[in-house]
């Protein structure tokens, strides 16, 4: 297996606990010494859910390679499970759509059981239907993709894609988290924008 760190800069306004400000020293410690076997578990366990999507953005990287289809086991979870008091954050996404995981309202019960922070980002598209599961099973923070300003521009680049569906969801989201506790509370939205050239 090959574990790599893309980055030691997470988000950094949550809490954490002694155990995972203890494990997170000393990964950030065991990385700088540059060790090659560590002793301290990951500060994030990226877990990609499936490479199925709802959507066909032109630009995917789904696209450039014939990938054989995945959909991820919770048996995993019990193999990790070790770990998931030390860990910072559990990110639910690679290439492919998570929310469409056929047992996704289930993984993220399952990881509200520990004070692991539940990131995910997804194209949006099922934001409706989990807004329940979302503030039920506390998620932290979604990163929701959208590649334009208007219906048109997105939706041409973010083929299946409905700009008008998600606002809207996104609004209730956000009514939802004004009656609760405010805008500060969570889930942290960010919206994820990426600039394609105009054909
Ligand atoms: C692969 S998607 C997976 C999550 C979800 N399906 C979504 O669209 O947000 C994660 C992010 O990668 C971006 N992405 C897609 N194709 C890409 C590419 N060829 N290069 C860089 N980023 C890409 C998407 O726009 C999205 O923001
Ligand atoms: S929604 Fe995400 S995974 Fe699906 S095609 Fe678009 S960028 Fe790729």
């Amino acid at each position: 297996m090959i574990i790599r760190a893309k980055t030691k800069y997470l988000f950094d306004k949550f809490v954490l606990t002694e155990e995972q400000k203890r494990n997170s020293e000393k990964n950030i410690a065991e990385a700088e010494a540059s060790k090659t076997i560590l002793e301290s578990a990951p500060r994030r366990l990226v877990l990609e859910l499936t490479n199925a999507c709802n959507l066909n953005c032109m630009m995917c990287g789904r696209e450039a390679a014939k990938f054989t289809p995945t959909v991820f086991s919770l048996d995993w979870l019990k193999k990790f499970e070790p770990i998931f008091t030390k860990i910072e954050e559990v990110a639910l996404f690679g290439w492919g759509e998570p929310t469409v995981h056929p047992k996704f309202r289930e993984i993220l019960a399952y990881f509200d059981k520990f004070p692991v922070r539940k990131y995910f980002c997804t194209n949006g598209m099922r934001l409706g239907e989990l807004e329940d599961a979302i503030f039920d099973h506390h998620v932290d923070i979604i990163a929701v993709s959208l590649d334009g300003a208007t219906a048109e521009t997105n939706n041409r680049i973010r083929r299946g894609d409905d700009f008008e569906k998600i606002t809207r969801d996104l609004r209730s989201i956000v009514a939802h988290k004004r009656a609760t506790g405010g805008v500060q509370a969570l889930p942290e939205l960010r919206i994820l924008r990426h600039a394609v050239k105009p054909a």
